[in-house]
């Protein structure tokens, strides 16, 4: 009879699996089905430890013979993804349950830890040494940095040879992304290095391709906008150093020429042999990325000339721009928390400078956007997110400071008005945040 729970659970857990594999994060169907096995793992009364060795599955040393036929798709993707064994909390949740298949389906790689479930290689589990991890990702981190830094003084140099080791290179860093998110660490950890005009061309390019793939363009589109991603700041090259690094608010003839890198940039790679031919995005991302979803930004464009239409790319590179540029120490400020670069992509994607959707999915994508997640509402009041829906971007339901649940996606409904810190010190933003548009975002 408690064999049978086991396997209940077992089966439950791989047929939510299959169900967020169908549907979308935080849909009705989803939630469901985590209800069910948590239902099933309470049944079951114990924690659940299972453990992959080559073809067979032990759980609780026990090697299950027939494993059921649902859970088969699940442990197959734990496999590919390097994970070894799993511990499952005899009173893990749905909420538990739910943020683990999130990282599974994300093709999340080891060590996975929650706080009732624990998942990673044998190896590290026994050396739980998540600073060995991270060494690891710095050094892929390193090895692209260098790699970037040589496409685009290639580029700069007008080479065409650049172009095909750019795409090198970002072929590599989508590869990597497609089985996990290791990339994401450095660019987290390194707020403070040196090189700013690389490791910003690196961070908006992983960030950018990353999101690219959370919508789910086709894998030559993401190589595409990964490039493009690379160069869309190559037109800095033409502003002088000391208006980059500028300490403080730039002087009105300061501000024209740092308006200028855009067309710069497009005019610098239009003028690379086979630019057009190699990815013809290049040349549109590097003069879009500040003109804004509403067209708010810079350049401007002529205005007896027929609706200028942003393509998508330039509306993903924008909100990896701003993200990098906000979360990077700079000469003129100090990098802000992701909370608060958060509120600021938020507030710019309510105003229409970022597109909405996007910079929605962009949040789940870092994890903001998630259950868990303490926010402030326009209407003065604060809560908790506890489900995100799919298809009302920065909508999700919030169980506010008395317990209401309530929906953001029902018109008249209050909107997020700010992602609050983690800690319990709450940061307000102030009012003269920078925005996409009117600022350099060097
Ligand atoms: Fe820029
Ligand atoms: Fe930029």
């Amino acid at each position: 009879m408690a064999q049978n729970a086991l396997d209940y659970f077992l089966h439950a857990l791989g047929a939510l699996f299959r169900m967020r594999r169908i549907y979308p994060q935080g849909s009705k169907q989803v939630l469901q089905s985590a209800r069910q096995t948590s239902q099933r793992l309470a049944e079951w009364k114990r924690p659940v430890r299972i453990t992959f060795l080559g073809n067979d599955t032990i759980v609780e040393d026990r090697r299950i013979e027939n494993l059921p036929v649902s859970f088969r798709a699940l442990f197959q993707s734990l496999q590919q993804l390097g994970f070894e064994s799993v511990q499952i909390e005899a009173d893990a949740g749905e909420d538990d349950l739910t943020a683990w298949i999130e990282n599974v389906v994300s093709k999340g790689r080891p060590p996975y830890r929650g706080s009732k479930i624990t998942a990673g290689s044998l190896k590290l589990e026994k050396q739980t040494d998540p600073d060995s991890v991270l060494t690891e990702a710095v050094m892929g981190y390193m090895g692209f940095l260098a790699q970037a830094q040589e496409v685009i003084s290639d580029l700069e140099s007008k080479k065409p040879e650049g172009l095909v080791r750019a795409r090198e290179v970002v072929c590599a860093i989508v590869a990597r992304l497609a089985v996990g998110r290791d990339l994401f660490e450095p660019i987290r950890e390194m707020k403070n290095f040196d090189d700013y005009t690389f490791t910003h061309a690196l961070n908006v390019c992983v960030l950018s391709s990353a999101l690219a793939q959370a919508l789910q363009v086709s894998d030559e589109m993401v190589n595409a906008i990964a490039m493009a991603a690379l160069c869309h700041d190559l037109g800095k090259k033409e502003v002088p150093k000391e208006i980059l690094n500028h300490r403080g608010p730039l002087a009105p003839e300061q501000w024209l020429l740092m308006q200028k890198h855009p067309s710069c940039g497009a005019r610098l790679l239009l003028d690379i042999p086979g630019v057009e031919s190699a990815n013809p995005l290049l040349p549109v991302v590097a003069y879009q990325h500040h003109m804004g979803a509403n067209q708010s930004g810079y350049p401007k464009v002529q205005k007896n000339l027929p609706q200028h239409t942003l393509h998508f790319a330039s509306l993903l590179v924008a909100i990896a721009d701003v993200y990098d540029a906000l979360r990077t120490v700079r000469p003129y400020r100090p990098a802000l928390s992701v909370a608060k670069t958060s509120t600021i992509l938020i507030k710019d994607a309510s105003a229409g400078k970022l597109h909405k959707e996007y910079v929605s999915r962009f949040l789940i994508l870092l994890n903001v956007l998630v259950p868990g997640r303490r926010v402030a509402l326009s209407d003065g009041s604060h809560g908790m997110i506890v489900e995100t829906h799919a298809g009302y971007p920065l909508c999700p339901v919030v169980s506010d400071e008395h317990g209401k649940v309530r929906d953001l996606s029902v018109p008249s409904s209050p909107a997020i008005i700010e992602v609050e810190e983690e800690s319990a010190e709450r940061i307000f933003i102030e009012a003269s945040h920078e925005t996409v548009s009117t600022q350099p975002n060097p």
